[in-house]
This record gives structure tokens, C-alpha cells and sequence, in this order.
């Protein structure tokens, strides 16, 4: 599945902690990878679909094929706006999280954004969620981001176990949100001009 000219890499998904990474039901099981979003975009238009509908409502003119455009703007080799997806094979697709520039209107000089972290329901409280959130940490970290930010509605006791705190309220298209920080460990990571590494 992987495009001919992408460069990133696929890897297989080590550990989740002590849970299960194949199915009891599967007799040839399938492992759990973690990808690029351009390494396996036919789960592109599903994801687009599923975001559109969780998060329309705090983007104006944000929906289904806008969200759908803003995936294949993501280019190979670069480092950000970046989506990687958790999926089985070409088949399953399991949950996904982005790093994105400028998330939130009024918001420019906070960059980049952690944003849509997104385990669909059947396969959550399986350590999932802590997975996609710790590949955009770990990017973050090798990249030499000093700081990320999120926004969101009511998910600040999930995000704090990651070492996110509350950077303030904020609204988001009208709704009530709170902007989440996370600063890196690394003390080498520089407030570099976020332009110079993409
Ligand atoms: C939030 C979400 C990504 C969590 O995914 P998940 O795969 O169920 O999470 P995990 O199983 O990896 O849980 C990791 C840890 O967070 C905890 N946790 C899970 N959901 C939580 C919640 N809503 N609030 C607080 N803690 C939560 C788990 O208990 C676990 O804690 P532990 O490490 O101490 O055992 C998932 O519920 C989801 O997609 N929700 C809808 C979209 C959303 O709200 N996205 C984020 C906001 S922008």
C-alpha cells in the first residue's frame, strides 16, 4: 500500500502496554501498525468522514471534503501537517492523531497543534488512545519542538496524563474549548521558527 514516493516509515506497534495486540478470534492474527496517513491513504476518505463529524462544529466551513483536502495536502518527507493512523493491514482502521499548524483561528502564535486524536469506539480503553498520542509526543521530541498545544472540549483529564496542563480557555467556532501545552522534556529543543523545519 505504501506510495511509491513516500518516504516515511511504517512500523509495527511493539507494545501497548499489556494489552493484546491481536485478536483471540483471528486465527492468523494481524499485527497493529502505526502509519503515515500517506503511507496508507485509502483510509483517507473513512477518516475524513469520522472527523468531520466529531469536530465540524468547531471549524466554519470545515466538513467532509475539506477535511478530505487537508489530508492529501500532506506531503511525504515533511514534517508537518502530519496524520498518522493505527490500522490493521488494508483493512481495519483503528484511530488516528495529527499534528497540524495554526488548529485554532485567533490562535496563530501557538504552534504546532496536537489535534484529532481519535480511537474509534470498538477498539477504546484498550491503550490505543495513549499510543497515537505518545508517536506525536515522540515525533515532537525528535524533531526539537520545545512546546505543542490542543485544544478541546472535555477531554483535559485525559490529555493531562500526558503531560499536557491548561493554557486557558479559548472558543472554538462559538463552543467553549481549553487550549492544553505541553512542553518538551528535551532541554536542547529550540524555539526554532516552526517554517525552518517544514
Ligand atoms: C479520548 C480517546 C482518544 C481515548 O482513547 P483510548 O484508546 O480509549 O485511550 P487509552 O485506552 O489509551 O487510555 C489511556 C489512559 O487514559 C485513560 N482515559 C481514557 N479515556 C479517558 C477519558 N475520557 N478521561 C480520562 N482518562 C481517560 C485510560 O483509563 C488510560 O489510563 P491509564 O494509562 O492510567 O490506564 C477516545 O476516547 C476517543 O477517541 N474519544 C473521542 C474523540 C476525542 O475525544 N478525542 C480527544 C479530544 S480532542
Amino acid at each position: 500500500m505504501r506510495t511509491p514516493e513516500c518516504a516515511c516509515q511504517r512500523r509495527a506497534v511493539g507494545l501497548l502496554d499489556s494489552q493484546p495486540l491481536f485478536s483471540r478470534a483471528m486465527v492468523v492474527p494481524v499485527p497493529v501498525s502505526i502509519s503515515r496517513l500517506c503511507e496508507v491513504p485509502s483510509f483517507a476518505p473513512a477518516l475524513a468522514e469520522t472527523h468531520a463529524r466529531e469536530w465540524g462544529h468547531l471549524y466554519a466551513g470545515w466538513d467532509e471534503p475539506v477535511a478530505l483536502a487537508d489530508f492529501r495536502q500532506e506531503r511525504p518527507g515533511a514534517n508537518l501537517p502530519t496524520t498518522w493512523v493505527l490500522h490493521r493491514g488494508s483493512g481495519t482502521l483503528l484511530g488516528s492523531v495529527s499534528l497540524v499548524l495554526d488548529d485554532l483561528p485567533g490562535h496563530s502564535g501557538l504552534n504546532p497543534w496536537l489535534a484529532s486524536l481519535y480511537v474509534f469506539p470498538k477498539f477504546r480503553k484498550q491503550g490505543l488512545g495513549k499510543v497515537l498520542v505518545r508517536q506525536a509526543l515522540d515525533f515532537l521530541r525528535q524533531q526539537k519542538y520545545p512546546h505543542t498545544y490542543l485544544f478541546t472540549e472535555g477531554q483535559v483529564p485525559f490529555f493531562s496524563k500526558f503531560g499536557f496542563s491548561v493554557h486557558g480557555p479559548a472558543q472554538a467556532n462559538g463552543h467553549p474549548v481549553t487550549i492544553m501545552k505541553w512542553t518538551s522534556p528535551d532541554p536542547t529543543a529550540a524555539a526554532q521558527e516552526i517554517e525552518d523545519r517544514i
